[in-house]
């Protein structure tokens, strides 16, 4: 595999890439569709929502000038249980990409990120049934902490 750079995204390469980014989202959640978005619209209009939150918390792996998956964490979040957290919001990487270490570089960025913010805590909700995410958060370090309908929340101190 091609060398896999972590960075981040100016506003205009938000909306140069965003139809790159919409796929990457969608074929990231193709066996997962209960847990995602399925419109490109809405995947669209979430995107802009993930990245004003917090800009530099929007994180993108690319291989060339491909993008093969990303995270967005807002790092001013406040949690009414656990106070003042980084909230992962979203995390993924193309079907064909996942396995090859590309999540584990973006966790490693998004916890270097919440350090230099001062927060001491990353939180998120993952679908109940994606047992592959949550096996990897939980591999991680990540605890479950409760549940909320089809949803789980998890965190990982740091
Ligand atoms: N070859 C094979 N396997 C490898 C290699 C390699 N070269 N490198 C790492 N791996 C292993 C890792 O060890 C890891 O296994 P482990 O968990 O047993 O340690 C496994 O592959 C996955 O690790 P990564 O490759 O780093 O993770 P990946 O790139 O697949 O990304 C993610 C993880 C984001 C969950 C991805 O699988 C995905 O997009 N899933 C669908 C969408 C999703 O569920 N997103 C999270 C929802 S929750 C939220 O967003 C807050």
């Amino acid at each position: 595999m091609r060398e896999v750079r972590i960075e981040n995204l100016s506003e205009e390469e938000l909306r140069q890439k965003r139809s790159n980014l919409v796929d990457a989202y969608l074929s990231a959640y193709q066996d997962l569709p209960e847990y995602a978005y399925d419109t490109r619209k809405e995947v669209k209009s979430y995107l802009n929502w993930l990245y004003r939150g917090d800009p530099s918390g929007f994180f993108v792996a690319k291989i060339g000038d491909e993008i093969v998956g990303f995270l967005s964490c807002h790092s001013n979040w406040m949690d009414y249980r656990e106070g003042k957290v980084c909230e992962l919001h979203e995390f993924v990487v193309r079907k064909e990409f996942q396995g090859k270490g590309i999540g584990k570089a973006l966790l490693e960025k998004v916890i270097e990120y919440a350090r230099s913010k001062g927060r001491q805590k990353i939180t998120l909700w993952v679908g109940e049934g994606n047992a592959p995410a949550i096996a990897f958060y939980k591999k991680r370090g990540f605890v479950y902490l409760y549940k909320s309908g089809i949803w789980v929340r998890m965190s990982l101190e740091i």
